[in-house]
């Protein structure tokens, strides 16, 4: 089996956008919080780590004016964002990045992209970067957002105590039986990944780490406007 970069979750990227809403509970929800979230006034949209495009299709149908750029390392999961972007015809709306998020946040003067997004977003990427890189994540996104302007992301959480890992962890394990009963098919389906530039496999850290860390980065307001057991969006304004 091909060794996977952390966040490409499924041997073969054809199987991602079936598999994923298997193995996430609520995950089109999750990605409705995101998009509601966005003011309707948005227009530059960056997304850190888009896959193959589901959250940056709800954000182009929502937003007809708006353009997303948006970066992602894996060129598989690009090519899939992209050709349904395509096919969406939403096409002139999107540009592709092939690069690492946690090098944009170490190094934006190599990245042609400028600043004064409206908004930026993520799902299901930052987690996989150690506490210190989501840290510096943040502060460059809170450096490249107009005034007023906000984040979302929303991701996997780290329980705060083993009794609640216990309780997350049958939480998604019955929602997966339910969304399909052979729970060893889909997670035949899940590849094996490797640290890969900035990312690892999961790095979770706590809603509080997290508030924390997005209120020292430059975030004024920082806001929860979603949470399943151990998934959250989180995120706020500059
Ligand atoms: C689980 S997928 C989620 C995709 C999409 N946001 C969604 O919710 O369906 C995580 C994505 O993040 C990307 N990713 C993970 N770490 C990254 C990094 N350091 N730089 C750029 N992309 C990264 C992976 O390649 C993958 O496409």
């Amino acid at each position: 089996m091909p060794q996977l970069f952390p966040g490409e979750v499924f041997a073969n990227t054809a199987d991602f956008d079936t598999g994923i809403r298997q193995l996430i509970p609520r995950y089109d929800e999750m990605l409705e919080v995101i998009t509601c979230c966005l003011p309707p006034t948005t227009h530059r949209v960056l997304e850190l780590g888009c896959g193959t495009g589901e959250l940056t299709l709800k954000i182009l149908k929502r937003f007809p004016d708006a353009k997303v750029i948006a970066l992602d390392y894996s060129p598989r999961m690009l090519q899939f964002a992209q050709d349904k972007i395509k096919k969406s015809g939403y096409e002139h709306r999107w540009t592709g990045i092939e690069a690492d998020f946690g090098d944009w946040a170490n190094n934006p003067e190599k990245f042609e992209i400028g600043n004064e997004f409206d908004a930026s977003v993520s799902s299901l990427a930052i987690h996989h970067l150690e506490d210190e890189m989501k840290f510096k994540l943040f502060q460059q996104v809170a450096d490249s957002l107009t005034h007023n302007g906000c984040f979302w992301n929303a991701d996997p959480i780290l329980p705060e105590l083993p009794a609640l890992a216990e309780v997350y962890k049958a939480v998604r394990e019955e929602w997966i039986t339910q969304q399909r009963p052979e729970l060893a098919e889909t997670r035949a389906e899940v590849g094996i990944t490797d640290t890969q530039g900035y990312s690892h496999s999961d790095q979770l850290a706590t809603l509080d780490t997290h508030v924390q860390m997005l209120s020292i980065a430059g975030f004024e307001t920082v806001a929860i406007p979603w949470k399943y057991y151990g998934l959250a969006v989180f995120g706020g304004w500059v």
